[in-house]
């Protein structure tokens, strides 16, 4: 069983196979707007952008399993900083829920966003009628920043509590040291 990430790039195929994977997750749906989902999701998942954030710092991926997409994930590049992304989205269908697939997709995102250059943080946000994925979020190594800002979908009014997590630097980690180390050997010579 291998965890993937497709790139989306709004084909119809996707579409169809993005909206599945919505309509699979209904308990999420209801927790943040009160109804279950809706025909355009998939749509509103696509052209979803934080005012000032150009598509190109927008990615969609489906969450496959083997060839088959099980889930998906939106992430926004560069906002709202310049060192920060994003995790707008990560869902999976229930059915694969409670498997450790989530995990692999979540790390699957974090190794995409560390390859960009400067990224150094990840942030996201939970609305606190969905408070139950917390502990998944904070096994990611994710905590709370004490940011809570307000929350409306229609009649359902919360709260998003905001979470983030630190990426290594790429002074950190073992290719770090080694590569400090050949730095210092040669700024000593
Ligand atoms: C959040 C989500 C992606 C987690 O995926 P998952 O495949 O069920 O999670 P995993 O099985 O990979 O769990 C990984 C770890 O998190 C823990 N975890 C996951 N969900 C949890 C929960 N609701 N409560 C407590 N722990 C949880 C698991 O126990 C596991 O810990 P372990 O490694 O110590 O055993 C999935 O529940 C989902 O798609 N939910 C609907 C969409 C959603 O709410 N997304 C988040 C929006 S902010």
């Amino acid at each position: 069983m291998v965890v993937g990430l497709d790139l989306l790039t709004g084909e119809p195929d996707e579409m169809a196979a993005l909206q599945r994977v919505i309509e699979g997750a209904p308990t999420y749906a209801r927790r943040i707007t009160g109804y279950p989902p809706g025909p355009a999701d998939a749509q509103s998942l696509m052209t979803g952008c934080p005012p000032g954030v150009g598509y190109s710092d927008k990615f969609v991926w489906g969450v496959t399993l083997d060839d088959d997409m099980i889930g998906c994930a939106d992430v926004i590049r560069g906002w709202p900083s310049r060192e920060t992304a994003h995790i707008g989205l990560l869902l999976l269908s229930e059915s694969h829920h409670g498997r450790g697939l989530g995990q692999s997709a979540y790390q699957a995102v974090e190794a995409e966003t560390h390859r960009w250059p400067g990224i150094r943080t990840l942030r996201l946000a939970v609305v606190a009628t969905n408070a139950e994925v917390l502990p998944f979020w904070r096994r990611m190594g994710f905590a709370e920043t004490g940011e809570v800002r307000p929350y409306r979908y229609d009649k359902l009014t919360s709260e998003s509590i905001i979470l983030a997590k630190r990426l290594p630097g790429p002074e950190s980690g073992y290719a770090g040291r080694v590569a400090a180390a050949r730095i210092a050997r040669c700024s000593s010579r």
